[in-house]
């Protein structure tokens, strides 16, 4: 085995905590150098569990003898966190969404070119299993041309979640600069991006506060997408799904349908035309509660693209798509129409 990848993780906090810090442990390619955090405490928590350094900035990780970093900050702070990165000669997965707005995406991409670095971001979705057997299938032809699909991205919030709770940066526009379409909504149009194999073109959207007592972002989000060949769908995002969680698609076609996540026993269920019907267990949607407990497959796929000096499962190009599409729908939602996407 060659040298090791030296990893910084910028950003000490739940996803660091229960995907990035244990995935790149588990993989021996990798060692980490040192975690990051603006609360230097939470820095030193996983720095101290994996024999790590903790630094306060991404300034001060960026400083060290490190080949690459994941960006795991609130969102506002991914682009100028990951631009600095390829200023300082590193590879980056930036977690989603990828930025704030398209012109700070393109950015990041024309950045990482001139580095020639890789620049990923973090949408697992598509690395999930029962997404790639969807996305299979639907690539066979089983069900046809897809006509409609309906995806949901739905749970009671992120405040049990995020290590600062429920006066933390989820819910401040200036850190976050979305709520719930960044959360979860721009998973969920990566998703049906991916899986449909072509671009949203138009949307029409409700993005809305209208339930956290907390906050000034959107804790509700019902969008309408139309996609390229004239495939219509909705994407809903939503914070306010009590108690539960609902992480769903369901892709129509001609001749049948995809259900995905919806059988508690299994995870992809096609349903056909003719009667048939297929059933697959082929792993289960990997939620932030077993965040822990199943690998995401993102860290792997990163170093893999460091490693092997290839195209990562979501480049930046991708990223910035699935990001234009909640920009649209923003942007719908603002003006009352319908809203074409900057693809
Ligand atoms: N891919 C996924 O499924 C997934 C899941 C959850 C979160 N995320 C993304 O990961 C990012 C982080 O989310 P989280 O859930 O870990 O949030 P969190 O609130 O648990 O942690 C964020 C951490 O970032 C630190 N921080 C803030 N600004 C910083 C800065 N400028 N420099 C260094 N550290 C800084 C905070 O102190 C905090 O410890 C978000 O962009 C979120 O959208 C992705």
């Amino acid at each position: 085995m060659g040298k090791k990848i030296r990893v910084a993780v910028i950003g000490s906090g739940s996803i660091a905590t229960f995907r990035h810090a244990p995935e790149y442990a588990a993989n021996p390619n990798v060692e980490i150098v040192a975690f990051a955090d603006r609360v230097l405490s939470r820095a030193e928590k996983l720095a101290d569990k994996y024999g790590a350094k903790a630094v306060d900035s991404h300034a001060a990780a960026l400083k060290l003898d490190v080949d690459a970093v994941s960006v795991c900050t609130p969102n506002a702070f991914h682009a100028p966190i990951t631009l600095d990165a390829f200023k300082a000669g590193k590879h980056v997965l930036c977690e989603k969404p990828m930025a704030t707005s398209d012109k700070e995406a393109r950015e990041m991409i024309k950045a990482a070119k001139k580095a020639d670095k890789v620049l990923m971001i973090g949408h697992n979705q598509r690395l999930m299993g029962l997404h790639v057997k969807a996305k299979e299938l639907i690539q066979a032809g089983v069900i046809g041309k897809v006509v409609t699909f309906r995806t949901s991205f739905a749970h009671p919030g992120p405040e049990s979640w995020s290590i600062e709770g429920a006066t933390g940066w989820f819910f401040d526009k200036k850190q976050a600069f979305v709520g719930t379409m960044g959360d979860l909504g721009v998973h969920k149009a990566d998703l049906v991006r991916w899986l449909i194999g072509e671009e949203i073109v138009e949307v029409a959207a409700f993005v809305e506060h209208i339930n956290k007592p907390m906050g000034d972002v959107d804790d509700n989000a019902v969008c309408l997408l139309r996609a390229k060949s004239g495939a219509i769908g909705t994407l809903t995002a939503s914070w306010s799904h009590y108690p539960g969680e609902d992480n769903t698609t369901i892709i129509y076609g001609e001749k049948g349908q995809i259900r995905l996540g919806t059988d508690p026993n299994y995870s992809v269920v096609v349903h056909l035309l003719s009667g048939e019907k297929q059933f697959y267990s082929v792993g289960a949607i990997q939620t932030n509660d077993s965040g822990g407990q199943t690998s995401s497959g993102v860290i792997d796929a990163y170093i893999n693209a460091i490693l092997t000096n290839t195209e990562p499962p979501v480049t930046g190009e991708e990223g910035r798509r699935s990001l234009a599409v909640i920009l649209a729908c923003l942007k719908s939602a603002e003006t009352k129409s319908f809203a074409k996407v900057d693809i």
